[in-house]
């Protein structure tokens, strides 16, 4: 089974009007008219819009960082599945550890926004990752089985087989320290098999899996070339556009 590698730059809360086009621009540019990788940009929400007409017309996608599992109504500050894709969003990252360790996001709270994204034809990229505690205890299987079955609750075969997960060690978020390649390898694949225990095999063949954590130009290509790992959920380096198009370039 042959899945299309996905690279997805996750701005977090970064970026300015201006500053926010031009990477833009510059990953527009270094990526061309025809990747062979599928390219996502999430810029933070008050600039999606922005962002959307800097790539508009161009292979290079747009995703959301976040939504609210609501339809229209009074949910002050709140962005919903309907507006993303009203501004051009095809993807939306959900349960990102930031968000499950800062504003308390359950695994019941993704899977009501998983279901809430896929009504809204949105490609959900659904977080999973271990601490560091949680390694030193051996319990990175275990946290990532519970994570994973809470965060795809009541999820079907069919609607399974879009979806994107991204694989992303705490301990590795924006510290330097990446997963060895065998490390990441290893728990794509432990994610992969409970796929299929939840699915079928062939719905977790279909299934992409990101890795994410410290992902750089220098150690995309070895992670990437991981049977199991079908893409990057990239941080930091994504804030650089030459440093995006090395990781690109990767894939
Ligand atoms: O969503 C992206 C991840 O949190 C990875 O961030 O590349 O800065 O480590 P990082």
């Amino acid at each position: 089974m042959s899945r299309q590698t996905i690279i997805a730059g996750n701005w977090k809360m970064n970026t300015r009007c201006e500053s926010a086009v031009a990477l833009a621009k510059g990953v527009v540019a270094a990526v061309g008219e025809k990747p062979t990788v599928q390219v996502v940009l999430c810029p933070p929400a008050v600039y999606l819009h922005t962002v959307a007409d800097a790539v508009a017309g161009t292979a290079v996608e747009l995703g959301a960082q976040n939504l609210y599992a609501a339809e229209d109504g009074a949910f002050t500050g709140e962005v919903n599945a309907a507006m993303l894709t009203d501004v051009g969003c095809g993807y939306v990252i959900l349960g990102h550890s930031e968000r499950r360790a800062l504003m308390g996001e359950t695994d019941a709270d993704v899977s009501t926004k998983l279901h809430a994204a896929l009504a809204g034809n949105l490609v959900p990229i659904v977080c999973v990752g271990e601490t560091l505690q949680d390694r030193e205890a051996n319990q990175t299987e275990a946290v990532i089985e519970t994570q994973i079955r809470g965060s795809l609750a009541g999820l079907d075969e069919v609607r399974a087989a879009g979806i994107v997960v991204a694989y992303e060690p705490v301990w590795a978020i924006g510290t330097g320290k990446t997963a060895s390649p065998e490390q990441a390898e290893e728990v794509h694949a432990f994610i992969r098999s409970l796929l299929g225990e939840l699915f079928t095999t062939d719905v977790a063949a279909q299934i992409r899996i990101q890795y994410g954590g410290s992902v750089k130009p220098s150690n995309a290509k070895e992670l990437l070339g991981q049977p199991n790992i079908d893409g990057a959920l990239v941080g930091g380096a994504s804030l650089k556009a030459e440093d995006f198009a090395g990781i690109i370039a990767a894939g």
